[in-house]
């Protein structure tokens, strides 16, 4: 099992937390994310007043886009292990006007601990099986959390396709290979997905691949690579000097208009029997 920064969040360092905080916040806002986002919650098709379930939930950032949707009454329950991305989330869904509509809760995704015998009309996985040493043991959390005839949602990236190109090849890949060891538990879990759901008897109702790029200008994927890097060195996966002249490439790559990125994304929608 490799590492990952997000198997516990707690210990890592209060700055090195906030700054996780603050990213995956910032992520989930970013056009290209938030509108994979959308279309899923589209293809989940709830009744306004739906119960929903997030396992992995971390700020809550996906919740309060969808307790934000016009006409939701219903009730969005952020979960996950992190006590302190807890605190966060609900701090933030005080901020912005929806804590009314949302419940938080520290719980375990692997093993159920935590989650409490409801059963919600959705659950939804939002990039947290890349990030976990047991993605089958949360898909099966989230059966026994859906109602029959509920919607599980999950949604992640392939990390093996993952690629942020400064241009000097042998920095990228010594970055790279860092980054996968520490940052990602299981980089290629959504080519497992369908093997997973097929044995968990789940229907599926829809599949969107979606390829996130970007040439010349970055946003999404400097704004990642700064966050994961920082964290990276600080757990030691990545000497200082070789993450600092790497990020610096990147902006020189940035600032002469060669920068290069690019991760493909899936969304899976199934249905309980
Ligand atoms: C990449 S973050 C995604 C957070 C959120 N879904 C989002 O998209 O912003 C992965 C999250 O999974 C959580 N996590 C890791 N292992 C977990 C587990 N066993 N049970 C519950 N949450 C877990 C981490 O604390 C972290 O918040």
């Amino acid at each position: 099992m490799a590492n990952d920064i997000f198997s516990n969040i707690d210990g890592l360092p209060t700055e090195n937390i906030q700054m996780l905080a603050d990213r995956l916040d910032t992520r989930s806002q970013m056009p290209g994310f938030a509108k994979m986002r959308d279309d899923y919650f589209g293809l989940m098709n709830l009744r306004p007043n739906a119960r929903i379930l997030e396992l992995g939930a971390g700020t809550g950032v996906i919740g309060r886009a969808y307790a934000k949707r016009e006409g939701f009454s219903g009730c969005y329950v952020v979960s996950d292990l992190s006590r302190s991305l807890i605190k966060y989330a609900e701090k933030k869904a005080s901020e912005e006007g929806v804590a009314d509509r949302m419940e938080f809760k520290v719980a375990n995704a692997m093993t159920g601990q935590g989650i409490g015998e409801e059963q919600y009309d959705a659950v939804i996985l939002h990039t947290i099986l890349s990030h976990v040493p047991d993605p089958d043991g949360v898909l099966r959390t989230a059966v026994s959390a859906t109602t029959n005839g509920g919607i599980i949602a999950v949604f992640d990236a392939d990390y093996e396709g993952l690629v942020i190109a400064s241009g000097d090849e042998d920095l990228d890949s010594t970055v790279m290979s860092a980054v996968q060891q520490t940052a990602c538990a299981q980089p290629r879990v959504m080519r497992k997905v369908p093997s997973l759901a097929v044995a968990l008897d789940l229907r599926r109702e829809h599949f969107v691949p979606t390829l996130l790029a970007e040439a010349g200008e970055s946003e999404f994927f400097m704004g990642l690579a700064q966050a994961v890097c920082n964290v990276v060195i600080a757990q030691g996966g990545l000497h200082r000097e070789t993450g600092e002249a790497w990020l610096a490439a990147l902006k020189t790559a940035v600032a002469n208009r060669s920068f290069f990125g690019m991760c493909p994304y899936f969304t899976y929608v199934y249905r309980k029997a």
